[in-house]
């Protein structure tokens, strides 16, 4: 049987409560599906950093380095700065493991009422591609004059063409395994003068380079309305680091609720490991209280498992969700249920045995 070696990172809030059922999903459908895997975990988090100053330690990118893949909860936490706590471990790693390619499936599964009236399975059904290491996160700026009345911040946003090409041949590439062959970019180049047409040509120029994959570009702000108004519009959306930031917890929001919304973090050329991890954060207003839902966490799994080579696994993952959100007492608050984090596991892990 084939064993892949997991990093697991629970990380801070609800990362160390939903974490732990996608464990226990990929190890049930693992037995069926003659694999196992061999889980280490790291205690990378807020509480690591009060107690040694580090979230992570210094060579942690290194020790990844090692694993077939990356599981991970979420990072922040009140009492550390976000800056702090989520530049001093997920942001290095998805940058220096070239994670480039932040795929984000957002689909509204069966079970699920979006609170866009009408709206039904078909026409909700999309995956964003966001860039994942560079254009508006960027650590190049600062502040001058701190502390007098010319003080300013500046942060500058890089937009490399390597970077760019590379994320739109991948968005264009996902795009060719769908039915409808679409991909939509989101852009602003009517305000952002110097990154934003630089995108739009990139854009232009992978077109080209992909010949039978229908496209549309949408300034960032009408593309927001849109997802509302018009979800079926969207099939594959490519974006720059923060547009896809945003538009990933929109794109869920018409879905149903971020507390499903799935997330991988890939480097496709395998050179390093690919990083699994909710959309959500670790929501601290219900952290520790059971509530949360684990199904972000589990269809992440899920999104794993394929990505690992075991497609089958991942499918029944999938299936196991749906089955689970069919009744309102095996579905969690955020979705209109009444079932806390354990029922809604059970649910899943019934649907699988
Ligand atoms: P959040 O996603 O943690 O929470 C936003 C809202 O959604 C909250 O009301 C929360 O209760 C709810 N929610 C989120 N996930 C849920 C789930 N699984 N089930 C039910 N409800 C859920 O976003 P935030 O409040 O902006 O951020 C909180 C912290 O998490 C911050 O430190 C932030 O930087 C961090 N964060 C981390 C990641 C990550 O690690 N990938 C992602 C987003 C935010
Ligand atoms: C996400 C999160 C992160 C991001 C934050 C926590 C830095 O919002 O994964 O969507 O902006 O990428
Ligand atoms: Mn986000």
């Amino acid at each position: 049987t084939k064993t892949y070696r997991i990093a697991a990172i629970p990380g801070d809030g609800i990362g160390k409560e939903v974490l732990p059922v996608g464990q226990r999903v990929i190890d049930l459908v693992a037995q069926k599906h003659n694999f196992t895997v061999d889980w280490t975990e790291f205690d990378w988090s807020c509480e690591r950093y009060h107690d040694t100053g580090r979230m992570m330690p210094e060579d942690g990118i290194e020790q990844m380095k090692a694993f077939d893949s990356i599981y991970l909860g979420a990072v922040g936490f009140p009492g550390v700065p976000d800056h702090v706590s989520l530049w001093g471990l997920l942001i290095p790693l998805r940058r220096e493991l070239d994670q480039y390619a932040n795929v984000r499936p957002v689909r509204l599964l069966k079970g699920i009422n979006s609170p866009l009236a009408g709206r039904g399975a078909d026409d909700i059904d999309m995956i964003i591609v966001r860039e994942n290491v560079e254009g508006e996160y960027s650590e190049i700026g600062g502040r001058v004059y701190q502390g007098t009345e010319h003080e300013a911040a500046i942060q500058e946003s890089i937009l490399t063409r390597r970077g760019t090409d590379r994320i739109m041949d991948y968005a264009f590439n996902v795009a060719k395994t769908r039915k409808r062959k679409h991909v939509s970019s989101a852009t602003k180049s009517n305000g952002i003068i110097h990154t934003m047409p630089f995108w739009d040509e990139r854009f232009a120029a992978a077109a080209e380079r992909h010949p039978g994959i229908g496209t549309a570009q949408f300034h960032i702000d009408i593309m927001t309305a849109n997802f509302v108004l018009h979800p079926d519009w969207f099939d594959v959306v490519v974006a720059s680091n923060l547009f896809g930031d945003i538009l990933s917890d929109l794109g869920p929001a018409v879905a149903g609720s971020i507390g499903i919304a799935p997330s991988a973090n890939i480097n496709p050329e395998g050179k390093y490991p690919s990083m699994f991890e909710p959309v959500h954060g670790s929501a601290p207003d219900i952290a520790g209280k059971g509530v949360a839902n684990p199904v972000a966490a589990v269809w992440t799994a899920a999104m794993m498992l394929e990505h690992l080579g075991e497609p089958g696994a991942a499918a029944e993952i999938e299936r196991a969700i749906e089955t689970s959100l069919e009744r309102a007492d095996t579905k969690t608050r955020d979705l209109g249920g009444t079932a806390d984090t354990a029922g809604s596991e059970a649910a899943i892990l019934a649907a699988l045995s």
